[in-house]
């Protein structure tokens, strides 16, 4: 019955029409988030595209979102139960999976409070603030040695494979506390996904739709459930591995922390909620797949920017230069006095939207969203490049300008255009880690910029066109140069 009955008074959200069978599937083959983007200016924030024979709910505009996703936030907070989603994390983790709201809302607490105390929490143990500095610091370290040693090696190169494995290597020494070399082929098969994870992941996968497609062969789905399968034996092992020297006397990392939780469950407020091994290696492969595509996607964008412009590079590093020197590394208590490069972040995020749309949601009940009526359980894509797009939000939305962020004077971000920034998403269903990305992000270009200088090779042909996916990313490129900034001191 997916004619629903509409209560009187109101109406379905307005639409395209479709083909029969296919709906507008055709029409959304390509760039979904830029045709939706321009059907949205035809028929409103609010509008419903058929893939296949689901109607599936677009919403676009900041304020139509904000509605939906925190005013009504618990009516729009669920997850579709997609086809695919149960490849991912076994089915078990928390962005993907859609279970129970309980189980979730236990799930989503514990992997908070375990990522927090990993990472942001001040520790009296570690030279730095806090372990996310330490991680970052370090790992920048190895990175600018590694980009040195291939440049000088190769000439020119592609920084992304570098990068996915220092920033894995971050949330890996805060989840399982290890960390891996650049050559570690166990987890180099975990990490180059190249976009077989995101293409799956992302918001209009037909198969997810149309049923009769899941029977025919797919290569793109059995790399798909692979890449899903090394993913979560990955973790499994380390669990295992962390069940046979746990001690609850030293916690050493996330996995020890919810081991611990585990063994504890008899007492505490969710102890009706069981969490076995299985839900842990879910939380883990969760954590883990977040905290590393993402960061990496941002980064390589970061890195492609300052780039393909030099003179906001140079910008960026008169400002380091000015405000840290040259004499020791930037820490994450710098962020605040670095307006510029806090601006450059920003604008990163808003044109490239290399996140066009959220997970999709789904809705929890009926309800009705500006004057239209939802039924219960309608597939919710969430379209964030849009709103970064918008005209009405932004002057010249094409052009990247890190400047629409600061004041006049040059001295301060404006908050009220950086909460137009749509990026992790709103409301409950937002991104858990956002802190630590955003921290992330800071720390490793702060350290990247203030040592070198990013171009690319003369005369190279370089295309940045995003490609489709959960996380959009640019074609390979391997034509990136560096060049020390000035000679390099070991550690302070
Ligand atoms: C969810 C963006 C980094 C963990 C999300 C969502 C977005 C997002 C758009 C979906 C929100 C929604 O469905 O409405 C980003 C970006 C990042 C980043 C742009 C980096 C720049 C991280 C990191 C972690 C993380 C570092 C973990 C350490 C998660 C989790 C969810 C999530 C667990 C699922 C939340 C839920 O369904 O309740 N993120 N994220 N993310 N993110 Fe992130």
């Amino acid at each position: 019955s997916l004619r629903q009955h509409v209560p009187k008074g109101l109406q379905r959200p307005p639409g395209p029409r479709g083909f029969p069978i296919l709906g507008n599937v055709l029409e959304l083959r390509k760039d979904p988030h830029v045709v939706l983007s321009r059907l949205s200016r035809r028929y409103g924030d609010v509008m419903e595209v058929k893939i296949g024979t689901w109607p599936v709910l677009v919403l676009s505009g900041l304020d139509t979102i904000k509605q939906a996703l925190v005013k009504q936030a618990e009516d729009f907070m669920g997850r579709p139960d997609f086809h695919s989603f149960q490849y991912i994390s076994d089915g078990h983790g928390i962005a993907f999976s859609p279970k129970s709201e309980e189980m979730w809302k236990a799930r989503r607490k514990l992997a908070q409070n375990a990522l927090k105390t990993f990472s942001i929490t001040p520790s009296p143990r570690v030279s730095s603030c806090c372990l996310l500095e330490e991680h970052i610091s370090k790992e920048a370290e190895y990175l600018i040695t590694k980009f040195l040693q291939v440049m000088e090696e190769e000439k020119s190169f592609d920084p992304s494979q570098y990068l996915v494995v220092s920033v894995a290597n971050v949330i890996c020494a805060m989840c399982f506390g290890k960390r891996h070399d650049h050559s570690d082929q166990e987890l180099l098969n975990v990490v180059n996904l190249n976009n077989d994870f995101g293409e799956v992941a992302s918001s209009g996968y037909p198969a997810d739709f149309i049923p009769l497609l899941r029977y025919l062969p797919s290569r793109t789905m059995q790399v798909f459930k692979d890449i899903n399968e090394r993913f979560t034996s990955f973790v499994r092992n380390i669990v295992q591995e962390h069940y046979t020297s746990f001690d609850k006397e030293n916690i050493r990392d996330i996995t020890d922390s919810l081991i611990e939780h585990c063994q504890e469950k008899s007492v505490g407020e969710d102890a009706h909620i069981p969490l076995f091994n299985r839900k842990i290696v879910g939380i883990l492969s969760d954590l883990f797949g977040a905290g590393f595509d993402t960061v990496t996607t941002a980064l390589s964008w970061s890195l492609m920017y300052a780039a393909l412009y030099p003179d906001i590079q140079k910008r960026i590093q008169e400002e380091l230069d000015q405000t840290i020197g040259r004499e020791r590394r930037p820490r994450l208590s710098d962020r605040n006095a670095l307006p510029y490069t806090e601006a450059f972040i920003l604008e990163v995020f808003r044109h490239s939207s290399f996140m066009p749309f959220t997970i999709p949601h789904s809705t929890t009940r009926a309800t009705v969203l500006n004057g239209y009526y939802i039924p219960k359980d309608t597939c919710v894509f969430v379209n964030q490049w849009q709103v970064n797009h918008d005209e009405k939000l932004w002057k010249e939305p094409s052009a990247f300008n890190p400047e629409r962020f600061l004041n006049a004077a040059g001295t301060e971000v404006n908050r009220t255009e950086s909460d137009k920034v749509m990026t992790f998403g709103l409301g409950k269903r937002r991104c858990l880690g956002e802190s630590i990305g955003r921290w992330e992000v800071f720390l490793f270009l702060a350290m990247l910029l203030q040592q070198l200088e990013f171009s690319l090779r003369p005369g190279a042909e370089v295309d940045i066109t995003p490609q489709y996916g959960l996380t959009m990313k640019y074609k390979k490129c391997d034509c990136f140069q560096i060049k020390q900034r000035f000679p390099m001191k070991s550690s302070p």
